[in-house]
C-alpha cells in the first residue's frame, strides 16, 4: 500500500538541511565580499545594513568585483559570464532591518563596526528572533567571539568566521571556536567557508586569532621603522616584496587595510596588555588618523593613492 502523505517522515517536508540562507549584516568591504562569495556559491544571501543608499554602493561593488572574475573565467564565452554576474547578484537581496529577516537564516555572519558594544546589542537582538539552529558567526578581526557570545544564549551555535581582504581573492578563513562551539557549529562553519571556496583553518579564541596576531605587529614594526628613520616607506615595501615575497609591502597593506582599523585594533590589544611591547601604541599611526588619512579609502595613507584614483575615474 502505497504511504499516505500524512505519514511520510517529517524529513521530506523539511527543508535542505545544512547552510542554504545566509544574512550577511554590515554592507562594508568585507560584508560585502561575504555576500559576494556566499551567493557566487549558490546561497540565498540577504545583505543588511543602515541604508538602502550604502546597500546600493555594496552591490556596485560586488557587480564590479563579479565582472573582474567573470571576464576572466568565463574568458571564451562572456554571454555565460554575464549570466553568472546576473545570477549572482540576484542571489541577493537588500534590506534595512536585521531582526525582520533574521528568523529565515540558517546562518548570520556580522561584519559591523569594530566594537564590542554594537556588536552584543546586535547579537542580542537577533537571538531573539532567530530560528533555533540558526548559528552565529562574527566576522570580527581582534575582538574575543567570547565576549561578543556572552549577548546571547546560543554560546553552543556560535563562532567566528574570520576573512580577509579583498574576500574574492584571499583564500583564507579563520574559524574560530570558543569553549562553548559545539562539534556540529564548527563544522558547519567549516564545510560553509569550503563551499565559498576557501581553505579553513581551525583557531582559539586569542587576540588576533593566527593571521592578525603576525600581521599587525608586523606592519606595526614596518611603521616605527619609518619612524626611527631606518629606511623609506618605499625600501621597506620593496624589501618585503622581493626579499620576502609578499604580495604587498607592509606600509602599502596597512593602507589597504586601513589605518582606522589597524589602529583600532592595535589600540585594543594595548589595552587587554599593556606591556606587551608589541602592542604599543604607534605615534606615526595615530597622527595619519587624527589628520584622516586613513589610507587607501581615503586617498592618502603612508602613500598617496589620489592621483591613481582620479585616473582610474576617467
Ligand atoms: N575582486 C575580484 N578580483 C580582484 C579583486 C576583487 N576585489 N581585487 C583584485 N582582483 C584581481 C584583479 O582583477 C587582478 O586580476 P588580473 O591578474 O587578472 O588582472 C588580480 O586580482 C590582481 O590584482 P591587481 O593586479 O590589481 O593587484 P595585485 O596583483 O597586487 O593583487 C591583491 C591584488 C590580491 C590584493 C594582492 O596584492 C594581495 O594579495 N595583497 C595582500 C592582501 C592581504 O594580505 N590581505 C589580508 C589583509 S589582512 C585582513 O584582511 C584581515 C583584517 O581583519 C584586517
Amino acid at each position: 500500500m502505497a504511504t499516505s502523505m500524512f505519514l511520510q517522515p517529517a524529513r521530506f517536508f523539511s527543508k535542505k538541511a545544512g547552510i542554504n540562507h545566509v544574512l550577511v549584516i554590515g554592507g562594508g568591504l568585507m560584508g560585502s565580499g561575504i555576500a559576494q562569495v556566499t551567493a557566487a556559491a549558490g546561497m540565498k544571501v540577504t545583505l543588511v545594513d543602515q541604508s538602502q543608499d550604502i546597500l546600493k554602493k555594496s552591490l556596485t561593488g560586488i557587480e564590479q568585483s563579479l565582472n573582474k572574475i567573470a571576464s576572466k573565467k568565463f574568458a571564451d564565452d562572456p554571454q555565460k559570464g554575464k549570466e553568472f554576474v546576473k545570477n549572482t547578484v540576484c542571489q541577493i537581496e537588500t534590506v534595512t532591518d536585521p531582526e525582520q529577516n533574521a528568523r529565515h537564516a540558517d546562518l548570520i555572519v556580522e561584519a559591523i563596526v569594530e566594537r564590542m558594544e554594537p556588536k552584543q546589542a546586535l547579537f542580542s537582538k537577533l537571538d531573539k528572533v532567530a530560528a533555533n539552529h540558526t548559528i552565529f558567526a562574527s566576522n570580527t578581526s581582534s575582538l574575543s567571539i567570547s565576549e561578543i557570545a556572552c549577548a546571547t544564549k546560543r554560546k553552543d551555535r556560535f563562532g567566528g568566521l574570520h576573512f580577509f581582504s579583498p574576500v574574492p581573492m584571499m583564500k583564507l578563513v579563520e574559524v574560530v571556536r570558543i569553549a562553548e562551539t559545539s562539534d556540529d557549529t564548527f563544522n558547519q562553519l567549516a564545510d560553509f567557508s569550503k563551499r565559498v571556496g576557501k581553505v579553513p583553518v581551525a583557531c582559539k579564541d586569542t587576540p588576533g586569532f593566527i593571521v592578525n596576531r603576525l600581521l599587525v605587529p608586523y606592519m606595526m614594526e614596518a611603521v616605527r621603522m619609518l619612524e626611527r628613520g631606518d629606511a623609506k616607506a618605499e625600501d621597506i615595501d620593496t624589501a618585503m616584496k622581493l626579499g620576502a615575497g609578499y604580495p604587498m609591502g607592509p606600509l602599502e597593506l596597512a593602507d589597504f587595510v586601513g589605518l582606522d582599523v589597524c589602529k583600532m585594533i592595535i589600540d585594543g590589544w594595548h589595552k587587554g596588555d599593556p606591556n606587551q611591547p608589541l602592542f604599543s601604541p604607534v605615534k606615526t599611526l595615530d597622527k595619519l588618523v587624527t589628520e584622516g588619512k586613513l589610507g587607501r579609502k581615503s586617498g592618502q595613507g603612508f602613500f598617496d593613492y589620489k592621483a591613481a584614483q582620479q585616473a582610474k575615474k576617467k
